[in-house]
């Protein structure tokens, strides 16, 4: 059985803290399921870690159902949520068309989207339709052309507006709220006022869960390396440095060795040897 929507919001009432992880494949997904983590997110930044891009704008919604797919065929226990790529939310009719394939194609139990007041409306549709839906707000990498990398709500006027829009998601049923690059008095704050669980990134240990992308946990992404996360393994050096032993031991004869293949018996080959090479001369 999975995780629940229900089961997160009980943890949220008990005090209890949770972590989500992003996950973009089988492997990863059956690796954090075995770990016991709760909530996967398929999240769009695997327009960088995966794809390459510099941002999450250019991923398509089938790019997300591709992946999403993937980490729902390798776990069994975890709640995968999906992101809403950039404009398939645009309006509600598109929103619905986007998280039904999310959720009918690759089969995730929740889609999340950014944004706040604005988007409230479109939360509430999916979710009268039976759609859980997770909000994202404070740093929204979706808009970053417009807002910049940076912490949002630092202003009074901003901690105001973040408040506010954190009140109209969970009044139009979004079932948490993640938290990116907000100020850890403020998603403290929040996390005080709403009733549905936050979940930080870069926002303190103030919110009720929090969310790390894969990669740079891991040490497999030296592009980014931001204040809010913590490496827990360096997987990039052990990989880069299991693939030089690899690539010398092949060079130097030392792999692969007998232990590495299956043999036949020798008379068997001489006999295939002898009619080959009679029926060519
Ligand atoms: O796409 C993503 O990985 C995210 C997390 C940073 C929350 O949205």
């Amino acid at each position: 059985m999975r995780t629940t929507i229900l089961d997160i919001q009980k943890m949220k009432q008990r005090g209890e803290r949770f972590a989500m992880v992003t996950a973009y494949d089988y492997t990863a997904a059956r690796l954090a399921d075995r770990a016991g983590i709760p909530l996967l997110l398929v999240g769009d930044s695997l327009g960088m870690v995966m794809l390459g891009h510099s941002t999450t704008v250019p991923v398509t919604i089938d790019d997300m159902v591709h992946h999403a797919a993937c980490v729902v065929r390798g776990s069994a226990k975890a709640m995968v949520v999906g992101d809403l790529p950039f404009l398939s939310y645009a309006n509600a009719d598109r929103a619905v068309d986007a998280a039904a394939r999310l959720m009918q194609e690759a089969g995730v139990q929740a889609v999340k989207l950014e944004g706040g007041a604005a988007v409230a409306p479109i939360v509430r549709r999916l979710v009268d339709l039976g759609i859980p839906v997770m909000g994202h707000l404070g740093f929204t990498p979706q808009s970053v052309h417009q807002i910049g990398l940076r912490v949002q709500g630092r202003s009074v006027a901003a901690a105001r507006q973040l408040m506010a829009d954190a009140a109209a998601l969970a009044d139009a049923g979004a079932f948490a709220v993640v938290l990116e690059l907000v100020p850890m008095s403020l998603a403290q704050a929040v996390t005080a006022r709403l009733d549905v669980p936050t979940i930080g990134i870069g926002a303190g240990a103030g919110c009720d869960g929090q969310v790390q992308v894969w990669h740079v946990l891991l040490g497999l992404y030296d592009e980014m390396q931001p204040r809010h996360a913590k490496r827990y393994a360096e997987l990039g050096k052990s990989v880069e440095a299991a693939l030089r032993a690899y690539a010398t031991e092949v060079r130097d004869g030392g792999f692969p060795t007998a232990a590495n293949g299956a043999d036949m018996k020798a008379e068997d080959l001489a006999a295939a040897l002898a009619a080959t090479d009679g029926a060519t001369t």
